[in-house]
């Protein structure tokens, strides 16, 4: 019987060289065009409620907007999700906003979170493809305001950087971030070149060459308007969120507005009412799609 969970991907235009699959009867194996020559390729990953909700203001440590975003926990298109994402750090590295960082104490961007599933075989996909065994975590800060218990900086053998701004760098460096050897690199991020810039030394310096940001929202439309986000999985939920429940409501791209291509649609069912979608802003190795404003 095939698995209830395995996504079946229609794939228009994705192009790109397939990656493989840790194991094909549970997951598709997916492209992914080349790098840029002088930075990575960013892809964003993230879930919307039907209605295009991605996070609102916590209201405390109960409130989690993507737990009701994603409805019941044992459903099959949230394992079909979560085994997504954790697939999806098998590509590269991977990256986070500060605020979900410490919004999430327990986040630590690997193919196995505490708690999931054994996943020996996306460890062993890593490795055979010569990447290190934990994706780098990149954390981006621009003020450097970040609790450096985090797991994402204690766990053994995984390896943080900090993309923040000069200031931010000072900040962590007061706070002892030199003492713990967690590599900073300070550029003026609120200019689309300084982020650029952090981009292409994640490249030249730590050998970046894939990163999976997994948001939030304000991560990736900074990088957006940066020029920077190359595409985003967006898994789409069945949950309609009341938007007058909730203060400081984010949504996702209008990715139509915004002229992005959706590359590929997957689903796990004919009935199923997730959808897993993968919008491409820039074209590989051409022209940019064009942007907003431009
Ligand atoms: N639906 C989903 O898939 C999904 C995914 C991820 C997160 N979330 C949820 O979304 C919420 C957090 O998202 P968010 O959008 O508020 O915050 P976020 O994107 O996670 O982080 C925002 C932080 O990023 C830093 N930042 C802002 N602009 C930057 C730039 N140009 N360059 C580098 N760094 C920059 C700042 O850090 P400093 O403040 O340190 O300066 C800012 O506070 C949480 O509730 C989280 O659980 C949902």
């Amino acid at each position: 019987m095939a698995n209830p969970t395995r996504i079946d991907w229609s794939h228009k235009n994705d192009g790109g060289v397939a990656v493989g699959s840790p194991d094909p009867a549970r997951w598709e194996s997916l492209s992914f065009p080349q790098p840029w020559p002088d930075r990575p390729w960013v892809f964003g990953v993230m879930v919307a409620s039907a209605n295009g909700v991605v996070s609102w203001r916590r209201r405390g440590p109960g409130d989690d907007p993507v737990r009701a975003i994603l409805g019941g926990d044992a459903r099959p298109e949230r394992i079909a999700d979560r085994r997504l994402m954790r697939y999806l750090r098998t590509i590269g590295d991977a990256g986070i906003g500060a605020q979900t960082l410490r919004e999430q104490p327990r986040l630590v961007l690997t193919p196995q979170e505490s708690g999931d599933e054994p996943a020996p075989e996306l460890y062993a996909f890593r490795v055979a493809r010569g990447l290190s065994y934990h994706p780098r975590n990149v954390v981006y800060s621009l003020y450097g305001r970040l609790p450096l218990e985090h797991p994402i900086f204690t766990t053994p053998e995984l390896h943080a950087i900090v993309v923040t701004t000069p200031g931010g760098a000072a900040v962590l460096r007061g706070h002892g971030a030199s003492a713990t050897a967690l590599p900073l690199i300070a550029e003026p991020l609120l200019e689309h070149e300084g982020l650029a810039g952090a981009h292409r030394r994640l490249f030249a310096e730590h050998g970046v060459r894939y990163l999976a940001c997994e948001g939030g929202q304000t991560l990736l439309s900074a990088l957006h308007e940066a020029g920077l986000l190359d595409e985003v999985f967006l898994t789409v939920t069945d949950v309609v969120i009341d938007k007058g429940a909730h203060d400081g409501i984010l949504t996702s791209f209008d990715f139509r507005a915004e002229r992005a291509e959706l590359v590929a649609e997957g689903k796990i069912s004919r009935d199923s009412g997730y959808s897993f979608q993968r919008w491409r802003f820039r074209r590989p190795g051409g022209d940019a799609s064009p942007r907003r404003g431009s």
